[in-house]
């Protein structure tokens, strides 16, 4: 079944492709499908210029990691603009690594039924899509209940991603947020006409990761998989600016002080491999306090450059400061 469903994404994507060369257009650019906080969609500019150089050139560096994948921004930038030969990539949420797998395995599928919930939302008026969304939500919830317990169909997973990514696409601001129970909680996002399929941005996605290994694990994971040569990149939960601005989103557990210098020391160990390159971003807690040097110490062994971003600061999307990002790196 699985086989003959993989089969059905090979011709989809052979016949897209071939659409494409007929058209003279060349494949799409993968970018991000979902909306994600902490999302590096804007810093990538300013990035550009501290990847490792070995990254590019005669392309040294073989294996990309990034153990808190969230959306993917530098992972579909390194991908399509360096020469990796194969990536590892860790998110903890089963909900999105669920997503990348499904994408990888059985894209066609997960496009389907995407297209059936985007062809109900766009026949339907601003109220009765706000019910939809709600009823969608519900369904979500209820059924995430009943299938920690069996083993999900391959039609079920793609249908649920599917789910994951209408909320996504849907909901307010673009944000995953669970409560303490786990229930996707965020309300609906009342936007004009969202993009909810985008076909060849999925098609391009699926290509990408065939080059994968995707796991559902702690970010430590790293430790076992890394070869020389490789590049890490590393975007855990930010620390907080405030105590209001810890939106506890991504999965009901916490990110703090503590897991931080986990963190460091695993970055600490990794360093020290033959030809590991590693780059880390975080929020500066000196944008709050002055006198806050938490990363300047944890890792004063390495380079820390302060960079410059726009970011939410509450709820108010409006509400965007110009704050700094700290970025180390091991060269
Ligand atoms: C700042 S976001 C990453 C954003 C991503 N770089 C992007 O561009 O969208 C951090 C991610 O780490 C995940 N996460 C949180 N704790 C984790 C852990 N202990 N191990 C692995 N991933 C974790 C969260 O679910 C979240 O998706």
């Amino acid at each position: 079944m699985m086989q003959k469903q993989i089969g059905n994404d090979l011709a989809i994507r052979l016949e897209i492709k071939h659409k494409m060369i007929y058209k003279g257009n060349r494949m799409c650019q993968a970018k991000p499908f979902l909306k994600w906080a902490g999302g590096k969609g804007q810093l990538l500019e300013q990035f550009k210029g501290y990847f490792p150089k070995e990254l590019n050139g005669k392309g040294i560096i073989k294996h990309y990691y990034e153990p808190f994948l969230g959306g993917g921004a530098v992972f579909f930038w390194v991908m399509q603009n360096c020469k990796i030969e194969k990536s590892y990539l860790n998110e903890l949420n089963p909900e999105i690594y669920l997503c990348y797998v499904a994408i990888q395995k059985d894209v066609g599928s997960v496009i389907k039924h995407l297209k059936n919930l985007e062809n109900k939302y766009h026949k339907m008026n601003d109220e009765e899509q706000s019910t939809f969304f709600y009823q969608v939500r519900n369904e979500y919830n209820t059924f995430r209940k009943t299938a920690k317990t069996k083993q999900l169909s391959s039609k079920e997973v793609s249908a649920r991603v599917a789910m994951t990514i209408f909320l996504n696409r849907t909901c307010f601001n673009g944000l995953y947020r669970v409560n303490a129970s786990g229930d996707f909680n965020v309300p609906f996002g009342r936007y004009k006409n969202p993009l909810i399929c985008n076909e060849e941005n999925l098609l391009a996605i699926s290509e990408l990761l065939q080059k994968s290994v995707i796991t559902n694990e702690d970010f430590a994971v790293v430790k076992k998989q890394i070869k020389p040569n490789s590049f890490v990149y590393f975007d855990p939960p930010y620390r907080p600016l405030n105590k209001t601005s810890n939106f506890t989103s991504y999965i009901a557990n916490v990110f703090d002080d503590e897991e931080q210098m986990r963190l460091a020391g695993l970055v600490k160990s990794l360093s020290s491999k033959n030809g590991v390159k590693i780059m880390l971003s975080n929020s500066d807690p000196k944008n709050q306090d002055p006198n806050d040097d938490f990363f300047d110490k944890l890792y004063e062994d390495f380079n820390l450059t302060r960079l410059k971003a726009k970011r939410l600061i509450n709820c108010n999307a409006a509400k965007r400061a110009q704050i700094s990002e700290i970025l180390v790196t091991n060269y």
